[in-house]
């Protein structure tokens, strides 16, 4: 990779590593429409103006930077989130705007002007870290997800999805869609695939199906040294063995099963607690395998709630089915980059726009293969080779 692209990389990187990082853990605290969020927000208006691209808003909190005359044919679309989950990595989401931009410059340079139009996008709330809901921003544009329920979404200070938008969520914007030939989305690698295969970037091909569940465990809270144990009714107890009861049902399955946020009432250490909710991130390679885990899960939970003299409520708080990318768009990327094809257990929005258009994702390598989570890496070398990937491939889809 020329030394120039990798400086370039580090010079624009450098813009933006410093806004919402928690100096105790290093992680990043940017939730969509939060202060740190829209400061990158503002400064994806700024690159886009340094660059005469012109910024559009489509009314679900996406915003839309244009290359290009919008009469010369549907664009190709580029881009992801600037969001983080609570103490996330530098990389997920953000490198795939800020090589977007640069790979607008690495084209510009190369003197081609496209006969397709060339967009960049920022998603809203992608990692659902504030709201609840992953993939908010490219779920209401779609129409996956119907904006009166979004309007009503809370955060954890009770403050609604229509107060951080400032309006109610404009919903599905077929209109913009029906403009788009393709999306490609770059994204750090959230394993560590690419350092087992020695290669710097890869195509994705599918999409684990994955959800979000909500377990209402409810007892009776008392007082931690009258209540003698027999009299006990605790819910931290079921949740307790639902928690391993989730694991090793995973494991059984070859499936993952994840609860890693859990809200205790009252909260105190000399009482039993009345409720505890513990929210289940479930994946599996096929949907069936999710099914199974799922209830699998839910009636272990249900005869331990019979046995601790508690109950257990099940809600489904998001869903995100199969998906297989486009196999004629991924074969013609891995063509283009000699790059190996691998599937991912993570959410993106290019999954959710898969459904509606031509998507495909690169995945520059990790390291670490840490993510979410302050340890995710990648190096400066290996972000300005997926700098020149995507520019590579923008090229091809946008002469197209
Ligand atoms: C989003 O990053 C997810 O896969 O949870
Ligand atoms: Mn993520
Ligand atoms: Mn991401
Ligand atoms: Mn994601």
């Amino acid at each position: 990779m020329s030394e120039d692209l990798t400086a370039r990389f580090r010079k624009l990187w450098d813009e933006i590593a410093p806004v919402g990082r928690d100096a105790r853990s290093g992680g990043y605290l940017r939730y969509a429409f939060t202060e740190p969020e829209l400061t990158l927000r503002d400064w994806f208006r700024e690159q886009a103006e340094r660059r005469g691209m012109p910024v559009t808003a489509d009314g679900n909190g996406n915003l839309f930077a244009r290359w290009g005359d919008p009469a010369a044919g549907d664009a190709v679309l580029t881009g992801s989130h600037f969001d983080s989950v609570p103490h996330g990595g530098a990389y997920d989401g953000p490198l795939g705007i800020v090589s977007a931009f640069l790979a607008v410059d690495e084209l510009r340079a190369a003197g081609a002007a496209p006969v397709r139009p060339l967009v960049v996008a920022a998603f809203a709330e992608e990692e659902g870290a504030r709201f609840g809901v992953p993939c908010l921003g490219s779920r209401l544009l779609t129409g996956a997800l119907d904006p009166g329920r979004a309007a009503g979404l809370r955060d954890a200070d009770g403050v609604s999805l229509a107060k951080a938008l400032g309006d109610r969520p404009a919903g599905a914007r077929p209109d913009l869609i029906a403009g788009w030939s393709a999306f490609v989305e770059l994204h750090v690698e959230q394993g560590r695939a690419l350092v087992e295969r020695a290669a710097p970037v890869a195509v994705a091909s599918a999409i684990w199906p994955h959800g979000r569940w909500r377990f209402d465990f409810t007892g009776e809270g008392n007082h931690a040294g009258t209540t003698r144990m027999a009299d006990r009714r605790d819910p931290m107890l079921t949740y307790a063995f639902t928690v391993l009861a989730a694991n090793k049902e995973a494991r059984l399955r070859g499936a993952h099963a994840t609860v890693g946020r859990v809200a205790v009432e009252s909260n105190a250490t000399n009482a039993i607690p009345a409720r505890v909710t513990g929210w289940l991130d479930a994946r599996a390679a096929e949907p069936e395998t999710l099914t199974g885990l799922v209830e699998a899960v839910r009636a272990k939970a249900a005869e331990r709630a019979r046995r601790d003299g508690t109950e257990v409520a099940l809600t489904e708080e998001s869903a995100t089915p199969l998906v297989a990318f486009d196999g004629g768009l991924a074969d013609r990327l891995a063509a283009l980059l000699a790059a190996p094809v691998l599937p991912t257990g993570a959410g993106h929005d290019a999954g959710v726009l898969a459904g509606h258009l031509p998507t495909a994702m690169l995945f520059v390598r990790n390291p670490t293969g840490v993510s979410h989570a302050p340890g995710e890496a990648a190096t400066d070398a290996d972000c300005a080779a997926g700098v020149a990937a995507l520019a590579r491939v923008l090229g091809d889809l946008t002469r197209a």
